[in-house]
């Protein structure tokens, strides 16, 4: 009888990436997705470690989970990704439903972890060097957009991060692996690749690079886009700068973590460039690509960020001018450096900041959305929009979320909208009833 999993995802794109690798490998064994989890032979959650909310929100939905196994006893509750490899024996000892605990470099043989998980409680989070899972097919979500991992882990070693402790080393896969995976994305009908890695553009096989990378895959048929996230500052050699500004199907969007504007904090952070080298970089990419559009991730309230320092990261924000940012309030992680250090920014001071750069960047998103009204952008038709099925929904080349009135395209087109209105969010098509723009917006 075929076997039944339930999966949900926490995290980022590699997470979502590693799901569709997962899955992959239960289809080869002989499972079929769920999306109810009361039907489910397996139930698993691939988890993110990120942030403490990120670890409160799994433990959670562990225990209203929990209930499908005290009905159905038989049923397996399992939880891989990075919270797994984090927390290790912990999650059984907290969470004794738990039957299977598996880390990101356990994937590979995850059917017969489960077959194990079925005798007795099994933890499978040992880390790998070399592991890539290049050679797997994953079994990628309907859409336009395939997510390609590119490469695994991290060597940044940032203060305040935990990713190099859960996710290991940092490795890349052969570039003929992610080609071919390209490839047949390509032929299964995806339009648009995204390469994913934790710091994407430190790419390396052999002699060749994210450069290299990006030119072989710039010549793939069948692709109309391509995308990368998220590239780490320090990485960006001019190879790469000139692939960005040769290749036709990269697209002029970079999404470019700051964390913070003040050197002091940076180099607390090991961030391992100045607020200096960060600004001559952006201004280098933009040199490389007009009408670029930037988006960022900054932390406020790091241990020892004093006020100053906060004025720092706003300013720098101001003078970037960036499209989107996402705004995080520092989260002590047990396990990364600064987790040692005293969390000095009472919790109050951290929201008055994050409400201030919220709302500043609120204001800044307007105002370059604004811009683009009157133009015309291209937009890859995504599907219809959730709240208005005579809408569809997009991205434009800049990955803004773009809605416009259905007419005869099909999922996969792409097309020219003219920009009639536009939120901090979102850019709506002509068409577009001004009464219902509110409730078309993509805020996220
Ligand atoms: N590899 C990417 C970031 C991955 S994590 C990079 O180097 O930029 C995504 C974002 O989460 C980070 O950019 C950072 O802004 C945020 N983040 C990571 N650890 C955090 C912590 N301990 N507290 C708050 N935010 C954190
Ligand atoms: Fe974390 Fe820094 Fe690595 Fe990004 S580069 S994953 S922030 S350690
Ligand atoms: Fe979270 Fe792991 Fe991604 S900690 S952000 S799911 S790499």
């Amino acid at each position: 009888m075929q076997r039944r999993i339930y999966l949900e995802t926490y995290g980022c794109q590699m997470n979502v990436a590693d799901s569709e690798l997962m899955l992959g490998q239960l289809h080869r064994a002989g499972y079929e997705r769920t999306e109810e989890a009361a039907d489910a032979d397996v139930i698993l959650l691939n988890t993110c470690a990120i942030r403490e909310h990120a670890e409160q929100r799994i433990y959670g939905r562990l225990g209203e989970l929990t209930r499908h196994k005290v009905r159905r006893p038989g049923v397996l509750l399992g939880v891989a990704g990075c919270m797994a490899q984090h927390l290790k024996t912990r999650l059984l000892e907290k969470v004794p439903a738990v039957d299977l605990v598996v880390g990101p470099d356990g994937y590979r043989d995850l059917p017969a972890l489960l077959d194990g998980a079925r005798d007795e409680p099994t933890l499978a989070v040992r880390l790998s060097r070399d592991e890539t899972y290049g050679d797997l097919a994953p079994a990628r979500a309907d859409g336009v957009r395939a997510w390609v991992s590119i490469m695994r882990g991290c060597d940044k070693f940032c203060a305040f991060c935990i990713v190099p402790f859960v996710r290991g080393r940092e490795r890349s896969l052969p570039l003929e692996e992610v080609l071919r995976q390209v490839e047949h994305a390509g032929a299964e009908g995806f339009k648009e690749i995204v390469f994913l890695g934790q710091t994407v553009n430190a790419y390396r096989d052999g002699e060749d690079d994210f450069a290299s990378l990006l030119r072989r895959a710039d010549a793939v048929e069948g692709i109309a886009r391509i995308r990368f996230t998220s590239p780490h500052p320090s990485d960006f050699t001019d190879r790469t700068l000139e692939a960005l500004a040769d290749c036709r199907k990269v697209m002029p969007h970079v999404h470019l973590p700051l964390q913070s504007g003040s050197n002091r904090v940076l180099d607390r952070m090991r961030r391992i460039y100045t607020i200096e080298e960060y600004e001559e970089l952006v201004a280098r990419l933009r040199a490389a690509v007009p009408g670029l559009a930037l988006s960022t991730d900054i932390i406020v309230g790091f241990p020892g960020e004093t006020e100053d320092d906060f004025e720092a990261t706003r300013d720098a924000m101001r003078r970037v001018g960036y499209d989107s940012a996402f705004l995080f309030k520092y989260s002590p992680r047990p396990g990364a450096r600064s987790a040692e250090w005293d969390d000095d920014v009472p919790d109050a001071e951290k929201t008055r900041r994050i409400t201030i750069l919220i709302e500043e960047q609120k204001q800044a998103s307007l105002d370059r959305n604004a811009a683009v009204v009157g133009q015309d952008v291209e937009v890859l038709v995504e599907g219809p929009s959730k709240r208005n099925p005579e809408h569809w929904f997009g991205k434009c080349r800049r990955f803004k979320t773009t809605i416009f009135p259905r007419r005869n395209e099909a999922v996969g087109d792409l097309v020219t909208i003219r920009i009639a209105a536009a939120s901090p969010y979102t850019l709506f098509g002509e068409g577009v009833p001004s009464s219902l723009r509110a409730m078309e917006d993509a805020t996220p």
